[in-house]
C-alpha cells in the first residue's frame, strides 16, 4: 500500500480483507506506514482506496488466534463510540460470530460504519480521529518490545488507558473492570508485566507527543471517549506508579 502510494506519486489501489482486523480496521481509512527501527509506522501516509471488497467466507479459514486479534479493534470502538455494541458483545462471544453469519455480518458492518465515519470527518487526524488510538500508544510500546501480536497489545494498552482513565477523568471503577472483562472473554491479554523504564523509552518516541506532552485517549464512560494531553512528566510519573 505504502509502495503504490508512492510510486509514480501514486497508483490506483483496492482491498480485499480477508481477516476480522482488516475488515474492521486497516483496510479503512487510507492510512500506510512502514516501521523504522523501533518506530512504529514513522513513514507512510494517508491515501484512500478506490475500493474494498469484503467477502466473508474467507473467514472460514482464518486461525482462531487472528480472530482474538481482531476483536481487539471491535472492543475499542465499542470504548469510544457505541455503548449498545458494548452491550451486544458482553451478551455474546467469539464462538456466537462464528456460528451466526447473519450476526457476524451486522457486527463487521457496524465497526466499518464506526471507523469510516470518523475518518470521513477527520481524514488527517486533526481531531476526532486521534480517538481511535485509544489503547495504541502504550500498546504499540509493548507490541514492539514483547513481540505481541497487535489485538493483545492493543488489549492491554486498553486496559491501561482505563486505569489512566479512572485516575484522571473520573471513569468508574465498575466500567473499567466491564471493558477488563470482555477484553478476558474474548480471550484477549488484560495486563502482562512489562519493564517500565524500557517502555518509557519507546513511549517517548512515540508521534502522539507533541512536545512536552502526549495526547492520551481516555474514556469518560463506555462508548465515549475524550483527547487528554497528558504532560510527558507526569506519565512518567503514572506509567511507573499506577500500572
Ligand atoms: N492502516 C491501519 O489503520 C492499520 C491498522 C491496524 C493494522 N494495520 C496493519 O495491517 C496489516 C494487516 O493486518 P491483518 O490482520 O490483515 O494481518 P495479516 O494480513 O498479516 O494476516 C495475519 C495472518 O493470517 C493469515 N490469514 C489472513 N487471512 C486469512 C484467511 N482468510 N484464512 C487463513 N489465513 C489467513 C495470514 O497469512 C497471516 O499469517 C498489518 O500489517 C497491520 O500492522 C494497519
Ligand atoms: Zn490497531
Amino acid at each position: 500500500m505504502y509502495t503504490a502510494s508512492v510510486y509514480m506519486r501514486g497508483l490506483k489501489f483496492g482491498f480485499v480483507p480477508t481477516t476480522i482486523l482488516a475488515m474492521v480496521d486497516a483496510s479503512i481509512g487510507g492510512k500506510n506506514g512502514v516501521d523504522v527501527g523501533a518506530y512504529k509506522n514513522l513513514v507512510g501516509m494517508i491515501r484512500q482506496p478506490d475500493f474494498l471488497l469484503f467477502d466473508y467466507s474467507m473467514l472460514q479459514t482464518l486461525p482462531q488466534h487472528e480472530w482474538i486479534n481482531g476483536f481487539a479493534e471491535i472492543i475499542k470502538h465499542a470504548c469510544i463510540k457505541d455503548a449498545d455494541m458494548f452491550v451486544l458483545l458482553e451478551q455474546n462471544s467469539i464462538e456466537n460470530f462464528q456460528s451466526d453469519k447473519t450476526l457476524l455480518a451486522a457486527l463487521i458492518e457496524k465497526n466499518v460504519q464506526i471507523k469510516t465515519t470518523v475518518v470521513v470527518a477527520d481524514e488527517f487526524e486533526k481531531g476526532d480521529r486521534k480517538l481511535l488510538n485509544f489503547g495504541h500508544t502504550l500498546g504499540h510500546a509493548i507490541e514492539n518490545i514483547y513481540q505481541l501480536p497487535h489485538g493483545h497489545a492493543v488489549s492491554v494498552g486498553m486496559v491501561a488507558a482505563c486505569k489512566l482513565s479512572e485516575e484522571l477523568n473520573h471513569f468508574d471503577t465498575t466500567e473499567k473492570q466491564r471493558v477488563k472483562h470482555l477484553i478476558e472473554k474474548y480471550q484477549l491479554t488484560s495486563s502482562i508485566s512489562f519493564d517500565k523504564e524500557s517502555i518509557w523509552d519507546t513511549l517517548k518516541m512515540d508521534k502522539k507527543r507533541v512536545s512536552n506532552e502526549m495526547n492520551f485517549i481516555l474514556l469518560n464512560k463506555i462508548g465515549e471517549a475524550i483527547i487528554k494531553p497528558i504532560p510527558m512528566q507526569q506519565l512518567e510519573k503514572l506509567i511507573s506508579q499506577s500500572l
